[in-house]
């Protein structure tokens, strides 16, 4: 018999292969000379395709959780890739991008796939959960206890008290499907696993009105290795003497 998880994995595979032919034919469909009418209904196929497809890799993630592949990560780099695949959207709603990197050297122990993965969750949500003409701010630095410190900060309407236990919650999307945003109410969810899986954490502060600061947190590493081992072994020479 297959676990749950195994089964969870199995079924998202299985049902990326046909959900890829429905959107690719569709996209085919859409580049015909079609009517208003036919139009219209290529347009919901893709539409109800891209939102199945965004569920089952979504859900997929959250069956591997537990599969990292954990190593030394450059978090600016990371950040600005994220930010990179986000700027068409944020374009669109005319947001003013910043990317704040503190000097020091930037490195993380994560799996970058799945670190890449949270940046893109948080970013996205920054922009379609920004006002128009917005502001999306990325910050990084090293705290005082060690832990990689990576702020994305919106100037959306933010989210009350009464909601931010809520926004963690698996399909969980306040009042966002009712105002026709696009989602499916995983990826703060997928996230905050992903963070946890890896040793770090995240959570949300947000002031209703001006925006909110969703902070992740994640063990740093000493960039200069070589630098750290001739420490060492000085301090441990000093301590022969
Ligand atoms: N930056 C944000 N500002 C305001 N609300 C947010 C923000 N990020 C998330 N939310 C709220 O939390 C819900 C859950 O977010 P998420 O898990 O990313 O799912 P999705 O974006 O697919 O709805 C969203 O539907 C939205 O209502
Ligand atoms: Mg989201």
């Amino acid at each position: 018999m297959l676990s749950n998880r195994e089964a969870l994995s199995r079924a998202s595979h299985e049902l990326r292969t046909p959900l890829q032919a429905i959107l690719g034919f569709g996209q085919l469909l859409a580049l015909d000379s079609l009517n208003d009418s036919q139009r219209h209904s290529v347009e919901q196929i893709i539409a109800g395709g891209r939102h199945l497809l965004a569920l089952i890799e979504d859900l997929l993630d959250l069956s591997q959780v537990g599969e990292l592949a954990i190593g030394p990560v450059d978090v600016g780099e990371e950040i600005n890739h994220a930010v990179a695949l986000c700027r068409p959207l944020a374009a669109e709603r005319s947001l003013a991008v910043n990317i704040e990197l503190a000097e020091e050297p930037l490195t993380v122990l994560a799996d970058a796939r799945r670190l890449k993965q949270i940046l893109l969750n948080l970013i996205s949500n920054a922009v379609k959960y920004n006002r128009p003409a917005g502001r999306l701010t990325l910050r990084a630095g090293i705290d005082p206890d060690e832990q990689l410190r990576i702020e994305v900060i919106d100037t959306g309407r933010g989210i009350s008290r009464a909601e931010l236990d809520r926004v963690f919650a698996p399909f969980e999307r306040l009042d966002a499907a009712r105002r026709g945003i696009e989602g499916n109410g995983l990826g703060l969810a997928v996230s905050k696993a992903l963070a946890e899986a890896m040793g770090g954490t995240i959570d949300v502060v947000s002031a209703p009105g001006e925006g909110s600061v969703f902070t992740l947190r994640l063990p740093a590493v000493e960039a200069d290795v070589g630098a750290d081992a001739d420490r060492t072994a000085a301090s441990q020479l000093a301590g022969v003497r």
